[in-house]
Parts: C-alpha cells; structure tokens; sequence
C-alpha cells in the first residue's frame, strides 16, 4: 500500500478532532460586529461547543441549529439553558441573566 493515503486519512482525522472555532460575529473583522453577539460567541465557545459542537452540529447534544424554529418564543430557550433539561446541566448559576441572553442570541441569530 502506498503511504499516501494513508496521510491523507491521519490529516482528516486530525482536523475532525479539533473542529475549531465557532463562526465569527457578522462584521468581527470590520470592528461593526454587535457586542452582545461577540459575547454570546465567548460563552458558547467556552461552556456549549464541547457537547453541541462549535458549530452547532450536534455531538454529545443535538444539533441547535435553526433552533430559533423550534423556540419561537426565545424566552422557552433561555428556560432550557437556564435550567437546564435532561441531559444538559442549566447554567443560572454560572452566568449572567446578559451573558445567556447573550449566547442564546448568537445561536439564534449566527449558528
Ligand atoms: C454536558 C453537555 C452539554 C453542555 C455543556 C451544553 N449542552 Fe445544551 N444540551 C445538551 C443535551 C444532552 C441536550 C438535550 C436535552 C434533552 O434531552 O432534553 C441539550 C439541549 C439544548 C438545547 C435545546 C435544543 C432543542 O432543540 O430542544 C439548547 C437550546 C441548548 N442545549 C443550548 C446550550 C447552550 C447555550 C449551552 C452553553 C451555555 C449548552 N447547551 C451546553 C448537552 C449540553
């Protein structure tokens, strides 16, 4: 077998395992970016990317993305990270009644 294969599938295997950052806040690189959004990306890369995956896409929880069609009324999501729910620890206690708002709107508004 030639090797090359090979370290090709040892790269992608690598990339998948530190699948990076979450996504930037529309306008972070012309300094236009909303504030509360670029907190709301610092929490969810802190304290929901490990289980949700940065992106959102789901790991050890499910998915969030388009989240903002299953809570139509964002005050059920702010609830569920609050308080947690099943197998999701809830986070009153951690952050801010503004740092939840906060990530809650940037997975609403920029995952
Ligand atoms: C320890 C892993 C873990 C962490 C950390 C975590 N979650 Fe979750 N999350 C889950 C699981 C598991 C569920 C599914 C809960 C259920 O079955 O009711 C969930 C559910 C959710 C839901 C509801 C999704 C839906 O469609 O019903 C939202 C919103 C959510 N999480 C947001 C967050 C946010 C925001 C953070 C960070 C502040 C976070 N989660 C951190 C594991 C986690």
């Amino acid at each position: 077998m030639r090797p090359y294969p090979l370290v090709v599938l040892v790269v992608l295997l690598l990339a998948s395992a530190c699948a990076g950052a979450p996504p930037p806040v529309p306008g972070a690189d012309t300094g236009s970016a909303d504030p509360v959004l670029v907190l709301g990306r610092d929490v969810w890369g802190r304290s929901c990317a490990s289980c949700h995956a940065p992106d959102g896409s789901g790991g050890r929880g499910p998915s969030i993305r388009a989240v903002e069609d299953r809570f139509i009324d964002i005050q059920d999501q702010l609830t569920v990270v609050e308080d947690g729910r099943g197998g999701m620890p809830g986070f009153r206690s951690r952050y801010s009644t503004a740092e939840i708002e906060a990530v809650v709107r940037y997975t609403r508004e920029v995952l």
